[in-house]
């Protein structure tokens, strides 16, 4: 497969429109099976992962097209209720159709899911609360055989974790439920708030998303809608943290601040200038970064999992120490070998890693094995001195529509170079 080869050092400057949020779009494309009918998605980034759900829901007999941005999905001719393997491994968020499928026939039969590596990812969190809500589901050889015999009438589910793919999974499935519906100690990510007004557009009673407490009135008639996919905040953060890296000023348009204030507080700290407006973030970078207060990763609101690797290797071309607790996921230190290669001083000790700013690192051929660990190459590559080559681009196709194109945009000087 192709690399991308970066001369880094250039400073960054220009406006940027930040692409739809990888995770809002897929959840959001398995809700749209809930009704009958034609939904109207805009702002769907075209990424391997959104090709992949397009191809389940295709395989379970809905009409898909794209017209650019936005994704048309016709669930009238919903037939099948099972997805391949193949298909569920291609990323983890295809599990989310369990509940999608059980809210709208009541039965559904699929494998474990797939994802970035990023050590153990289990779904008893999400079966549990399924179960609660009525469904009886077996393993049957790796096959999870799940069918809605009794409706609930009412219903207190309890995450004792606040699970994003769980929440998302029991506010589906109780969508199809009737009666009330509590789901305590629910993920309060901006996704899961995304979700819940796409289904309150398609004529669902849900409320309290972005609290700990979410409650879904089921059984109510669903209609298909037309709905704007939020910005993705991963992104955004992806660039905010190379313009970080490589010096320079850069205004992105299309995503909310406040779903990026953890990420947004550790930049000003290591000496970045912010200016935020509605929808709209502005990074100004002058000088070396400083190290900064530890940056421990956790649910929503608190630091992302999703933007450490991205941070870190930005601090990492600076000056001072940071340590990093990495709280949510138990083997997401992928990146810190690589980033070794271009100079970086990181050393790890179970979930904490210690950064001590190396100065500018140097280029290096580098191997992205994640999604976000592959971003975080692309942002050390941006600020370091000379040629860096990071490949493992198929990671990064799966949550970036065109990293190269944005950041050539924004004046950096980075191309895919097709391999041989
Ligand atoms: C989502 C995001 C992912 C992000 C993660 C954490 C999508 C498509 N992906 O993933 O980008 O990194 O949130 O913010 O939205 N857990 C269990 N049992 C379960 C489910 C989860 O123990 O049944 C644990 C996980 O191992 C992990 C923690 O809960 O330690 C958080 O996982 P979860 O919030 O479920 O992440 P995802 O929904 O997989």
């Amino acid at each position: 497969m192709s690399y991308y080869e970066i001369r880094g050092g250039r400073p960054l400057d220009g406006r940027l429109t930040v692409q739809g949020a990888k995770n809002s779009v897929l959840p959001i494309l398995a809700a749209a099976l809930l009704a009958p009918g034609q939904s109207v998605l805009h702002n769907c980034p075209q990424l391997s992962d959104v090709a992949a759900t397009l191809d389940i829901l295709r395989l379970l007999g809905c009409r898909v097209d794209r017209e650019g941005d936005t994704v048309l999905v016709d669930a009238s001719a919903l037939c099948r209720v099972n997805i391949p393997e193949r298909l569920m491994r291609e990323m983890r968020s295809s599990v989310i159709f369990l509940g999608a499928l059980l809210a709208r026939l009541g039965t559904a039969e699929l494998t474990y899911p797939g994802g970035c590596e990023l050590g153990p990812r289990p779904i008893d969190l999400h079966l549990s609360a399924l179960r609660s809500l009525g469904a009886e589901i077996q393993d049957i050889q790796g096959c999870l055989c799940c069918r809605q015999r009794k409706k609930p009438a009412g219903r207190e589910l309890c995450l004792s974790m606040p699970s994003v793919g769980a929440t998302e999974n029991a506010m589906l499935a109780a969508c199809g439920c009737s009666g009330i519906t509590t789901l305590v100690g629910a993920a309060r990510e901006p996704e899961i708030v995304d979700l819940q007004r796409f289904l309150n557009a398609m004529g669902a009673d849900v409320a309290g998303a972005g609290e700990s407490i979410i409650t879904i009135r089921g059984g109510r008639p669903l209609h298909p809608a037309e709905f704007s996919v939020m910005g993705d905040r991963i992104a955004a953060a992806t660039y905010l943290c190379g313009t970080a890296a490589a010096g320079g000023q850069i205004e992105l348009a299309g995503v909310e601040p406040e779903t990026l204030t953890a990420v947004l507080s550790c930049l000003e700290e290591a000496g970045c200038t912010l200016q935020t407006g509605e929808s709209r973030i502005a990074l100004t970078c002058q000088a070396p970064l400083k190290g900064i207060a530890p940056v421990r990763t956790a649910p929503y609101p608190g630091f992302p999992t999703d933007a450490q690797a991205i941070l870190m290797a930005a601090l990492a071309g600076g000056e001072g120490t940071t340590m990093f607790v990495e709280n949510i996921f138990d083997s997401r230190y992928g990146h810190v070998d690589e980033l070794r290669r271009m100079g970086a001083d990181i050393q790890i000790a179970g979930r904490v890693a210690v950064v001590t700013g190396a100065g500018r690192l140097h280029g290096a051929a580098v191997r992205g094995g994640d999604l976000r660990g592959g971003a975080a190459l692309v942002v050390a590559g941006l600020g370091a001195e000379g040629v860096t080559r990071v490949s493992g681009l198929r990671h990064i196709c799966r949550g970036y529509q065109c990293l190269d194109r944005d950041l050539a945009q924004l004046g950096a000087d980075i191309q895919e170079i097709p391999e041989g």
